[in-house]
């Protein structure tokens, strides 16, 4: 013991990489959905895409729409309930429309499955996703990902939208949580380290 306490997390994406990653895919996206005929609709998973969803739309070069839905999932570490539904609906109609759904995070797969299915029920022209984070190695069922932002291992993330019971969605970058169970003792174990030395 050298008195020196361990940092609870580490940092695992820069607010710079996460910058630059939204440029790159909002210029994918606006490539492959110029020739839509109806401007495209993001559909923001809430809560956790609204920052990723926020740096992507300011970077689109074509007209887009935004919508959002909210789906049950788990807000606790460790695993996914593997029950779905959704709590807030979309306000518009998919119908004809080109829709990417924006998401945070694919962990085991199951929200986006999900997801996917009931859009696609809604007879969309076109159906695609987009995720900032893959954790492909958690994945139970396979599910299509047209794009993807940063593959991750298999680590607890928060920051930049992704939470842990409600927190810390405002930490700027994405940081990689060392002792889950540690952080379920003590939830505000990061808001010391992160703002009170500030
Ligand atoms: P899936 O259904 O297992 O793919 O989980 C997707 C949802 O689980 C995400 O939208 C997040 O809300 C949550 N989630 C999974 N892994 C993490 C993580 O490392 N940090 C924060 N939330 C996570």
């Amino acid at each position: 013991m050298n008195g020196i306490p361990e940092e609870p997390a580490d940092l695992l994406i820069s607010t710079r990489d996460l910058d630059r990653r939204a440029g790159e895919l909002a210029h994918e996206m606006s490539q492959e959905l110029r020739a839509c005929v109806r401007p495209p609709v993001l559909v923001g998973v809430l809560k956790g895409s609204t920052l990723f969803l926020a740096d992507l739309l300011r970077r689109f070069d074509i007209e887009v729409e935004v919508d959002f839905i909210s789906i049950s999932s788990y807000s606790q570490a460790g695993g996914s309930s593997g029950v779905v539904r959704i709590v807030k609906d979309l306000e518009s109609d998919m119908a004809g429309r080109d829709v990417v759904i924006v998401e945070d995070i694919v962990d085991t797969g199951l929200t986006l499955n999900y997801l996917r299915r009931s859009l696609s029920e809604r007879a969309p022209a076109s159906l695609r996703a987009v995720t900032l984070l893959d954790k492909a190695a958690r994945r139970i069922v396979p599910v299509e990902l047209e794009y993807s932002g940063f593959e991750i291992p298999d680590v607890f993330v928060v920051g930049y939208g992704l939470d842990f019971q409600g927190l810390y969605r405002n930490v700027p970058e994405i940081l990689a949580v060392k002792d889950i169970a540690k952080l379920a003792n003590d939830p505000m174990l990061l808001v010391d380290r992160l703002f009170l030395e500030k």
